[in-house]
């Protein structure tokens, strides 16, 4: 893999930069800025060498189509605070974009393309759009190491048509969790949550073999409630896991693996409404599972308090709702009690779980945080992300 950070000549070449600033996003405010800070480096280090960026990412998911509440304006308005220098957003359709309607204004150094997940074209890893991409730069960097395990135009296909670099955050992340997956102390536990279910939830079987405990919390686990028996109203889930979830039960059964799941609840009519603690078999039809119970917090709590090594990605519910939080802070504040007294090396990964931390203050409390959730899981499993096997 080449870097970045030793390349020299960098002066007024065009740098295509990959980066996920995918950040949460309400009512078109950024609810959490992590992802953002976390770029400034390769940002800073580019302005330095006199290079043109040209700045690529996405925002939630658009499926191909314009979506204008997924817009990066938001993005690129919050960065130029934060840099102090003018940064442009090109609306414009990219396919009709030339390498000489860019930089024009000699002053001009940092230019954002529209979320690229607005043409469909990205997911489909497409050749043509990613040589279209390719002719409006110099070289390409890397640094969205938070979804290089998405096989797209932009992260993986752009590689064959441009010399391409990692970036500097990219490098950090893949050398602490090289660092952390190589000298892991046992036991150990993975918490995996959030909403994203059909991301994670086909990766759960392949960590059996790592971990002494597995918790499912968030809206998988509202899958495994389902597979169980239990009601779960209204809840979201995916459809068609069965058959992942019956996987999960067997291989777990020859591996000294616990699987943990919700062994009680916390329910609302609608995400703003106000908490109600239930058992499990009395989850109404019109009911959302929005947060784990007390006792399943207990139980996690007792986990961790027994575990050398702790890897948690995604929140244990829905934390936008302080009413559905204290599952996600409960967690978070035993994890931290024991990393304080270093009885424990903590990592968590990925942006919900980041912005749970960021609400009670206590990111810096971990021994690392990933900017990564589904490429974190999916390092884990031991797979190669396509993007960077691209960059290898
Ligand atoms: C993430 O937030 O984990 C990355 O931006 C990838 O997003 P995706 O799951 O929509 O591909």
């Amino acid at each position: 893999m080449k870097y970045i950070k030793d390349q020299e000549n960098l002066s007024e070449k065009i740098v295509l930069l990959r980066l996920d600033l995918n950040v949460p996003l309400k009512n078109g405010m950024i609810t959490d800025q992590t992802r953002i800070d976390k770029i400034l480096p390769v940002i800073n280090f580019l302005i330095k060498k006199k290079s043109k960026i040209l700045v690529i990412s996405h925002v939630g998911r658009p499926k191909g189509k314009v979506d204008k509440a997924l817009s990066l304006k938001p993005i690129c308005e919050n960065l130029e605070k934060k840099l102090n220098q003018k940064v442009s957003l090109i609306k414009d359709n990219i396919l009709e974009l030339k390498r000489d309607n860019l930089f024009n204004d000699s002053k001009e150094q940092i230019i954002f393309l529209e979320n690229i997940r607005f043409y469909e074209q990205e997911e489909k890893n497409d050749t043509i759009f990613s040589k279209h991409l390719s002719k409006l730069a110099d070289i390409f960097v890397n640094d969205a190491f938070s979804c290089s395990h998405r096989a797209h135009a932009s992260v993986s296909k752009i590689t064959e048509f441009l010399p391409s670099y990692a970036g500097l955050q990219l490098e950090t992340e893949i050398n602490a969790l090289k660092k952390v997956t190589t000298e892991i102390k046992k036991p150990i536990a993975c918490i995996v949550g959030g909403s994203k279910i059909s991301t994670k939830i086909s990766i759960i079987k392949n960590l059996i073999p790592k971990f002494d405990n597995i918790i499912i919390v968030g809206g998988m686990a509202n899958n495994i409630l389902n597979y169980l028996g239990n009601p779960i109203g209204k809840s979201i889930r995916e459809d068609n896991c069965e058959s992942i979830i019956e996987d999960i039960f067997k291989t777990a059964k020859n591996y000294p693996c616990k699987i943990i799941y919700p062994e009680d609840v916390v329910v609302g009519k609608n995400k703003e409404d106000k908490a109600q603690i239930k058992e499990l078999n009395e989850v109404n039809n019109d009911d959302l599972i929005l947060d784990i119970g007390p006792r399943t917090i207990n139980k996690i709590k007792n986990i961790i308090e027994n575990s050398e090594t702790i890897l948690w990605n995604g929140p244990a519910g829905y934390f936008e709702n302080p009413s559905f939080a204290l599952g996600s802070y409960e967690i978070a504040k035993k994890i931290v009690e024991k990393s304080k007294n270093n009885l424990i090396y903590s990592i968590a990964g990925g942006g919900d779980t980041i912005a749970v931390l960021n609400q009670i203050s206590v990111i810096n409390n971990f021994n690392f945080v990933s900017t990564a959730g589904g490429a974190f899981l999916e390092y884990l499993e031991g797979k190669e992300l396509p993007g960077i096997k691209a960059l290898n």
